[in-house]
C-alpha cells in the first residue's frame, strides 16, 4: 500500500555569491535556482532528510535552504531512519527493503503474468512462479521464466534506500564476497542505474527512478576537490554510497548521508563524463515511461539540464564538434588508449543533447543555449558519419590515402597513414556491413569495434538509417567474434603484446581478451535489444539473449566474461553484478513488449537529416568545404 510521505528537496543553495557562478549563462533566468559552489572546503556530505519541516543549515558558509515536498508514501521506513537509533522499533533497512520488496512483488507478478501470457498465483522463497508452468510450457519457457524471477528477486535485493526511499542499486552484491574484497562495488553507480531504472520504468516502478534522479541532480554540484581542484560545476558523480553517521553533536543519534564519488577517489582518478549524459537519457526516459512530466519540469531539474549542457557545450582549444575527455572517461573507466574524442561519449552526447532539446521548457533565456545546442547537433552528426564511418569501401579509400595535403579540400583531413589500417582489419571487414571507429584524432584512427557507442549511435540516431543497418548487418556477419558465448564483446579485438603494454600501461586486469580489453559484457544486452528493435530487426537480439539466458543465473551473473570467445567467467569478475542482471532483464522486458523501446531510443531528427542532406548537395564531391557551415565548427 503506498502512504503519503515527504522528501525534502534541496529548493536553492546561495550564500555569498560565487565569483564563479554562471553570470552570463543563467543571467536572463531570474527564477533559476544555481547551484553554486561554498568556497576552498572539501564538502564531503549532503545530509538531506532531518524533519518534516522546512529547514535551514549553514555549512562552509553556504546558506542552504531546503523545503519540505510530498512526493510519495512509505513514512514508516521514512521515519524510522531518521530517529534516534534506540528509538527505531526495530525497524532497519533490511525491513525497509522486505516492505518494499512485498508491494513490488505483487506487482511484478502482474507484469510477469501479463508478460508470458499467464496468471501468477504463488510466491515460493522470493521467487514467483507461475501456476502453470508444468503443464503449459517447454522446458525452455520455463527456465526462462525462473531466470527472469531470479533476476527481479535479485534486482530487488539490489535496491538502496536512503531515509527510507528507494534511491538506486548497489553495483555488485555478492553475498559470499568479503567485506575487503568489494573495494567500490558497494557504491551506486550512476552508468550502472540506468538499466535498473529503465527495468524499473518498464515495470511501472517510478518512484526509486524519480528519486535517483532527484537526489543525484542535488550531488551535482557539490564541490569535491583532489589536490585542491574541482572539477567543473554540472559534473554529475561516478557514484554515491549512502552512508549512516553519528548526528552532529548528538552521540544517541545517527543520520543518513549521501557520500558522492566525482572520480576523486575512483581508480586511476578518472573523470565520469558519461553520468551527465546518461542522467538526461534517463530523465526523458522517466518522462516517457511514467508520463509524469512534473520532475522534467521543477526548476531545478531545468537547471541541471542547463549545467550539464553548459559544462558540455563550453568552449575550449577544440578543433572538432566531438566532446574531448581524457582516457576512462566512460564505460571503460580504466586506461584503455580511448583518450580524445571515444564514440561511446559522442554518442551518449548526441542523445543526451537531442533528449535535453525535448525536455527544455522554452524561455528568453536558454536562446542562446538552445542555438548552441542545435549547432553541435548537426556539426555533430556530420563529423561521425562522416569522418568515423567505415566499412569495405571506406577503408579502401584510407588505404590509397595521400597524404600531408594541406587546405580546405583535402580528402585525408586528419592525416592518416594508411599503414594504420591494421592487418587484423583488412580480413576482418565483412562485404556488407560496417561500423563506426573507436576515436579519431590528428593522424589516428582506432579502428577497434567498441560496442557500446556502435549501438548507442543506432539508438540515439547519431548514425543515418543505413549506417544503422549496416552496423547490424556487420554484428551478424562477426557474430562468432562479437557474440560467441556471452554477449557481448565491450570491444573488437583486444590489444596484445607490445601494443597492450604501451597502451594499457601493462594493466594486469585488462589482459588481452579479458575485462574492457576484449572482455564480453551481459549488461550491453539491453542496447542491443534497443538498437535491434529500433532498427525492427530484434530477431538478433532475441538470439543473443537466448545465449546468455542458458549461461547467465547458472553462473551468478558474472559482471564480465573472458576469452575469445567468452568461454569462462572473468577472472576479477564480480559475481551478482547488478548491470548484468538488470540488462538480461530489459532486454526480456523489450522483446516482449517492443512499443516499449520508443521511450528509449530517439527519432532520427528531421531537420538535422534535412541540414546534412543540404550539406552533402552543396558538395556533390563530398569534399565538404568550410564556407558550407555558418558555424564555425570545423567538420
Ligand atoms: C567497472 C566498470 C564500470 C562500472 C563499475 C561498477 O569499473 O568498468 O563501467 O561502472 O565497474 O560496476
Amino acid at each position: 500500500m503506498m502512504m503519503a510521505t515527504t522528501e525534502i528537496v534541496r529548493h536553492a543553495i546561495f550564500g555569498a555569491a560565487p565569483a564563479h557562478s554562471f553570470a552570463g549563462f543563467f543571467a536572463n533566468t531570474p527564477h533559476l535556482d544555481v547551484h553554486s559552489k561554498a568556497h576552498g572546503k572539501y564538502r564531503r556530505r549532503s545530509s538531506l532528510f532531518l524533519s518534516s519541516c522546512s529547514i535551514s543549515r549553514t555549512w562552509n558558509n553556504c546558506f542552504r535552504d531546503y523545503t519540505v515536498r510530498n512526493i510519495n508514501d512509505r513514512s514508516q521506513s521514512l521515519k524510522c531512519q531518521c530517529q534516534r537509533v534506540d528509538d527505531t522499533g526495530g525497524m532497519t533497512s533490511a525491513d525497509a527493503n522486505r516492505t518494499w520488496f512485498t508491494e513490488s512483488v505483487s506487482q511484478a507478478n502482474q507484469i510477469l503474468g501479463d508478460l508470458n501470457g499467464q496468471k501468477v498465483t504463488s510466491f515460493e522463497n522470493g521467487s514467483v512462479m507461475p501456476s502453470n508452468v508444468a503443464s503449459d510450457h517447454s522446458s525452455y519457457k520455463t527456465r526462462g521464466n525462473y531466470i527472469e524471477d531470479e533476476a527481479w528477486r535479485l534486482l530487488q535485493d539490489s535496491v538502496v534506500y536512503y531515509c527510507g526511499s528507494p534511491v538506486g542499486t548497489i553495483a555488485a552484491k555478492d553475498p559470499s564476497d568479503s567485506s575487503s574484497n568489494v573495494l567500490n562495488y558497494d557504491q551506486v553507480f550512476i552508468r550502472d542505474f540506468i538499466p535498473s531504472g529503465m527495468a524499473f520504468l518498464l515495470k511501472g516502478e517510478y518512484d526509486i527512478v524519480r528519486n535517483f534522479i532527484l537526489h543525484t541532480l542535488q550531488l551535482q554540484s557539490w564541490e569535491k576537490t583532489m589536490d585542491c581542484h574541482s572539477p567543473g560545476q554540472g559534473l554529475m558523480p561516478a557514484s554515491f554510497k549512502v552512508r549512516t553517521v553519528p548526528l552532529d553533536g548528538d552521540d544517541s543519534a545517527t543520520e543518513e548521508v549521501l557520500d558522492p564519488d566525482f572520480g576523486e577517489a575512483a581508480i586511476g582518478r578518472v573523470a565520469p563524463v558519461d553520468s551527465g549524459l546518461w542522467w538526461i537519457i534517463l530523465l526523458r526516459a522517466y518522462g516517457k515511461c511514467s508520463g509524469d512530466l512534473s520532475v522534467q519540469e521543477r526548476i531545478d531539474v531545468q537547471t541541471g539540464i542547463k549545467m550539464i549542457l553548459k559544462l558540455c557545450l563550453a568552449d575550449g582549444f577544440d578543433m572538432f564538434p566531438t566532446l574531448l575527455v581524457t582516457d576512462g572517461s566512460c564505460m571503460i573507466d580504466r586506461r584503455m588508449g580511448i583518450h580524445g574524442h571515444p564514440l561511446e561519449i559522442q554518442a551518449l552526447f548526441y542523445s543526451a543533447l537531442l533528449s535535453a532539446r525535448e525536455m527544455l521548457a522554452p524561455e528568453d533565456g536558454s536562446a542562446d543555449l538552445i542555438r548552441a545546442l542545435n549547432n553541435r547537433l548537426i556539426a555533430l552528426s556530420f563529423h561521425t558519419q562522416e569522418y568515423y564511418w567505415v566499412d569495405k569501401r571506406k577503408l579502401n579509400e584510407i588505404y590509397r590515402y595521400k597524404q600531408e595535403e594541406y587546405s580546405y579540400d583535402a580528402v585525408n583531413k586528419f592525416n592518416i597513414y594508411p599503414d594504420q589500417i591494421s592487418p587484423w582489419l583488412v580480413e576482418w571487414m565483412p562485404d556488407k556491413g560496417g561500423y563506426f571507429i573507436g576515436n579519431l584524432q590528428p593522424a589516428h584512427m582506432d579502428f577497434r569495434f567498441f560496442s557500446l557507442g556502435n549501438l548507442w549511435s543506432i539508438v540515439s540516431s547519431l548514425a543515418t538509417t543505413h549506417q544503422s543497418h549496416a552496423i547490424l548487418d556487420l554484428i551478424e556477419a562477426k557474430w562468432s567474434d562479437l557474440v560467441a558465448d556471452m554477449p557481448f564483446k565491450i570491444c573488437y579485438p583486444a590489444l596484445e603484446g607490445q601494443e597492450w603494454r604501451i597502451i594499457t600501461g601493462s594493466d594486469p586486469k585488462n589482459t588481452p581478451w579479458s575485462y574492457h580489453n576484449g572482455g564480453s559484457w551481459p549488461t550491453l544486452l539491453w542496447q542491443l535489444a534497443v538498437a535491434c528493435i529500433k532498427m525492427n530487426r530484434p530477431e538478433i537480439a532475441a538470439k543473443a539473449i537466448d545465449i546468455a539466458e542458458r549461461r547467465l543465473a547458472a553462473d551468478k551473473w558474472p559482471e564480465y566474461y573472458d576469452t575469445k570467445r567468452a568461454r569462462f567467467i572473468g577472472k576479477q569478475a564480480r559475481l551478482y553484478q547488478t548491470w548484468s542482471i538488470a540488462g538480461f532483464l530489459v532486454a526480456k522486458l523489450l522483446i516482449e513488449k517492443p512499443d516499449a523501446a520508443r521511450n528509449i531510443w530517439n527519432d532520427e531528427d528531421a531537420e538535422i537529416v534535412n541540414a546534412l542532406n543540404i550539406m552533402a548537395d552543396s558538395n556533390p564531391g563530398r569534399k565538404r568545404g568550410r564556407k558550407v557551415l555558418k558555424k564555425t565548427y570545423i567538420v
